[in-house]
């Protein structure tokens, strides 16, 4: 069935790490009912799948089929805060959020082969009654005709003290200078690859969180929503 754009409105949500786009989505998409779709975890996925099959992370033919053929799925479990990843049989899901993991998307994102192999497994996730998705281009590449766009940032230090915090939530010691030159060596990348590169799409509202709490934000994009009457 082709879904049309009625019965499946868009929020896209897109920005540079750790500007808060993953728990903002989860709690909008939550709040609405709609589904969610987290298009790092796609990149993160096809990087781990490449280290378990020693997959070279230049060599663009393979990763491309690596990507097009990951055994993933998402399965619902309210402990793992919402969904658990298994790849290939395994629960891979705390790995997943690992530095260095999203180190490995970064290398594989910026292949024109694996993003898109991937275009229409995230376009799949757009079912009724909506779609939340966050990532790097799901506003100017993924759905370009989205109803609503929205664009996050943050300054690099406060990016780095949230990465800091969520480590420190789940006993991770880091260093906050090593994970704001991460923080920075990515958005580098990401900025500046030549496909689907990080930048908001013309027609995005652009939020600097740095000053902003997670509930404004949600609240800000829910009012949004039904001021465009995407929602009732
Ligand atoms: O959002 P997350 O940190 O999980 O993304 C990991 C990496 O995947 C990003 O640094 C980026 O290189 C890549 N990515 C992308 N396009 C997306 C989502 C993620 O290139 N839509």
């Amino acid at each position: 069935m082709q879904v049309t754009e009625k019965e499946c409105p868009v929020i896209t949500l897109d920005g540079p790490g750790g500007a808060g786009k993953g728990t903002v989505s989860l709690k909008v998409a939550e709040t609405l009912g709609w589904h969610l779709l987290d298009s790092g975890a796609l990149y993160r996925l096809v990087g781990l799948a490449a280290e378990h099959h020693g997959v070279a992370l230049d060599n663009e033919a393979s990763l491309g089929v690596l990507a097009q053929h990951l055994d993933v799925q998402f399965l619902a479990d309210s402990a793992a805060g919402g969904v658990c990843v298994v790849l290939e049989g395994e629960d891979v899901t705390q790995t997943l959020r690992t530095e260095r993991v999203g180190k490995l998307a970064s290398l594989v994102a910026a292949l024109p082969q694996v993003r898109e192999a991937l275009l229409m497994r995230q376009r799949a996730f757009c079912e009724p009654p909506g779609l939340v998705c966050d990532g790097r281009d799901m506003g100017t590449v993924v759905f370009p005709q989205a109803p609503l766009k929205i664009f996050l940032t943050a300054s690099a230090d406060e990016r780095a003290r949230r990465r800091f915090e969520q480590l420190r939530e789940k006993g991770i010691t880091a260093s906050l200078s090593d994970l704001k030159n991460d923080i920075m060596e990515r958005d580098a990348r990401d900025m500046q690859r030549a496909t689907a590169p990080l930048k908001p799409a013309e027609d995005a509202l652009q939020l600097d969180t740095t000053c902003m709490s997670i509930t404004e934000v949600v609240d800000l994009i829910l009012a949004e929503a039904s001021r465009r009457g995407l929602v009732s």
